[in-house]
């Protein structure tokens, strides 16, 4: 009997889960402490997020770590941001391999040390054929840019004479943004009060479900991601259609 109920639970499950890791900053201000312990902090709930995910069978988990806005910080933070990045990789990745979780990573790496873009293309292919969870890693992240980079790519084929411009379609553009192999995102969760979305998968986001929370990204914990399901798992996904129509076709299944 719980197997089965456990069985219904998991088909409305969100497949794909997007997350604005916000308010380490915050979090450590409120303390007394310097911002970077915040983001030392926002680690922890990392794991923690990765282990729930990894729990209930969620395919991907989509983590924002660093925007293409973010270089504006000031120097010393993002040095410590990228060290942190580096070390925490390195010490993640046998026990994230272990798991069976497949690693990538989206955003424009030539921005990023060698030793950065080393460990990253590791990872990625040490991983690449893990069968469990999708961590997908947001870092020099941006959604203009990427829609920017896949409309050069489209022009470029244009150009070459391989495509007329009246078949450009949604599908050919999605094919030439990051991930267009996974499913867009069901749930959208932004932690530490802000209700934006700070240029993360504009494209992507175009039919996901948003929830904003208060918590400080630090704070965050399997409680927490559990209320953020709880409440996606309330909401109708209509996608322009009517309830009635939702709700007819659904008695006919
Ligand atoms: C998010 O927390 C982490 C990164 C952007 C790297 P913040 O550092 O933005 O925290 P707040 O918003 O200043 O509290
Ligand atoms: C968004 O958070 C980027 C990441 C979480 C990596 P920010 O804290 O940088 O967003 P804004 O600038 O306040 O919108
Ligand atoms: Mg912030």
């Amino acid at each position: 009997m719980q197997l089965e109920t456990d069985a219904i639970d998991r088909s409305h499950y969100p497949k794909h889960i997007a997350i604005i890791m916000d308010g380490n900053g915050r979090w450590a201000k409120k303390r007394f402490l310097p911002r970077f312990m915040g983001h030392i902090a926002g680690v922890k709930a990392v794991k923690r997020v990765v282990e729930f995910c990894d729990s209930q069978e969620i395919q991907v988990l989509t983590l924002f770590a660093f925007s293409s806005e973010n270089w504006h910080r000031p120097k010393d933070e993002v040095s410590k941001l990228m060290d942190l990045f580096v070390g925490t990789l390195g010490k993640e990745i046998n026990r994230l391999d272990k798991k069976n979780v497949r690693l990538r990573f989206i955003g424009e790496r030539s921005a990023f040390s060698e030793k950065m873009q080393q460990q990253m293309a590791e990872s990625e292919c040490r991983t690449e054929n893990n069968t469990g969870l999708t961590l997908v890693i947001a870092a020099n992240y941006g959604g203009h840019r990427d829609i920017t980079l896949a409309m050069q790519e489209i022009a470029k084929q244009v150009q070459r004479g391989d495509l007329q411009p009246e078949d450009i379609n949604e599908d050919l553009i999605a094919a030439q943004l990051s991930i267009p192999d996974l499913p867009e995102p069901d749930l959208f969760i932004r932690t530490g009060g802000e209700k934006r979305v700070s240029n993360f998968l504009l494209w992507q986001l175009a039919y996901t479900e948003f929830h904003f929370t208060d918590k400080f990204w630090p704070d965050f914990n399997t409680e927490t991601m559990q209320g953020a399901v709880d409440d996606f798992l309330t909401r109708q996904r209509r996608f322009g259609r009517t309830s009635e129509q939702l709700e007819n076709s659904s008695e006919t299944n």
